[in-house]
């Protein structure tokens, strides 16, 4: 990725060195959680900013760390799907998803149980649940013994976070304890599939999982919801939550350009991020997010790259190449983050 192959923890072959959390920092963590504190944590897709999904103190501080809105509702994590029969009740649909692809990059949003404080679902009658596959998430999980709410541990709207030192620049100050466990795999968030309606299941955030596996463990089509479509023509944003336009944001302005075509308006001062190295480079500040063009490795270094670029002086505004439509989990997770980073 970026010019200079110089992501630490980061080997020559593009994959990643796991980076093994001790008990010491799993027992800390989990005491802190169990104590009504809040605590960011590492998962195969991006950090998490987790609570006790039971206690409503730890809920309400999760919206104020982040300055997210109430109307927003987070995910609950738990070990398996067992434990999670708590919070959430599976249907069929459900428990067939759960059993194919769980722990993973899934989450699935449910009719919720009473037990589960109001503040995480936002006041729905549905609640997203996910088990992570990330052995560290895992471990505070087992300890803790209680199933964890937590969105991405960045401030709302902000680029997530895909390592610890990214929840350290924007969150550290107004956090215990960050457990880390070294740059996430997917480096994109989980794929959201919603259950609400059984007949009618439905991608409401594409992700690792892609659209072709989950109809296949479903054996029937799974439409992914456009970006920006609303349940009914006077629903808000956050009632239908997940679909405004704009997330994911840099504070410099981001544009894209289709591939194949210089980008237009560049400057010195503009980055332009290409999704495969080039040949030659067009300008000083010319990045890619992958050497042969790989999605799968695109989508892992994008929001590292992007807050980079976010931190560096002497660069304005960026340029993004769009990656071409492909059906591909990664392929189109990257293409809905671009967007929406994209959005005004
Ligand atoms: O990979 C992930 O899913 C990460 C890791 C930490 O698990 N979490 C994550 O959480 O991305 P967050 O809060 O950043 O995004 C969760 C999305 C939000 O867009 C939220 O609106 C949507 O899930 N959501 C939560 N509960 C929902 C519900 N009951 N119905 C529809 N959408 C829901
Ligand atoms: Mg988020």
């Amino acid at each position: 990725m970026g010019k200079p192959s110089d992501a630490p923890g980061q080997s020559p072959w593009g994959f990643f060195f796991l980076q093994a959390a001790s008990s010491a920092d799993i027992c800390r963590a989990a005491a802190l959680l169990a104590h009504g504190r809040l605590v960011a944590l590492p998962s195969e897709t991006v950090y998490g900013l987790a609570g006790n999904a039971f206690d409503p103190g730890a809920v309400g501080r999760i919206f104020q760390v982040k300055g997210r809105p109430l109307l927003d509702p987070l995910i609950v994590h738990g070990l398996h799907a067992e434990a999670l029969t708590a919070v959430a009740h599976f249907g069929r649909a459900a428990q067939r998803l759960a059993k194919a692809l769980w722990p993973g990059p899934l989450t699935l949003v449910l009719p919720r149980r009473s037990g589960v404080p109001g503040l995480v679902t936002a006041g729905l009658p549905t609640v997203a649940v996910r088990c992570p596959a990330h052995t560290a998430f895992r471990r505070v999980l087992g300890r803790c013994g209680f199933p964890l709410a937590a969105p991405s541990a960045n401030p709302f709207g902000y680029l997530s976070p895909t390592r610890a030192e990214h929840v350290r620049d924007s969150l550290g100050d107004r956090l215990p304890y960050i457990l880390d466990g070294g740059p996430c795999t997917h480096g994109v968030e989980s794929t959201i599939v919603s259950l609400r309606d059984p007949q009618r299941p439905e991608i409401l955030r594409p992700g690792p999982i892609s659209p072709g596996h989950i109809c296949e463990v479903l054996g029937q089509a799974v439409p992914v919801r456009p970006r920006t479509r609303r349940e009914s023509p006077g629903e808000t944003a956050l009632e239908a939550p997940g679909t405004s336009a704009r997330h994911y944001s840099p504070r410099k302005p981001l544009r894209l350009f289709q591939s194949a075509t210089p980008p237009p308006g560049s400057t010195p001062a503009t980055a332009v991020v290409l999704l495969k190295r080039p040949q030659k480079l067009a300008n000083q500040h010319t990045y890619w997010l992958s050497e042969s063009g790989d999605l799968r490795e695109a989508a892992a270094n994008v929001f590292d790259l992007l807050r980079r670029l976010d931190a560096e002086p002497s660069i304005r505004s960026l340029q993004v190449e769009q990656p071409a439509p492909d059906e591909t989990g990664f392929g189109l997770a990257l293409a809905d983050r671009l967007l929406r980073a994209a959005a005004r």
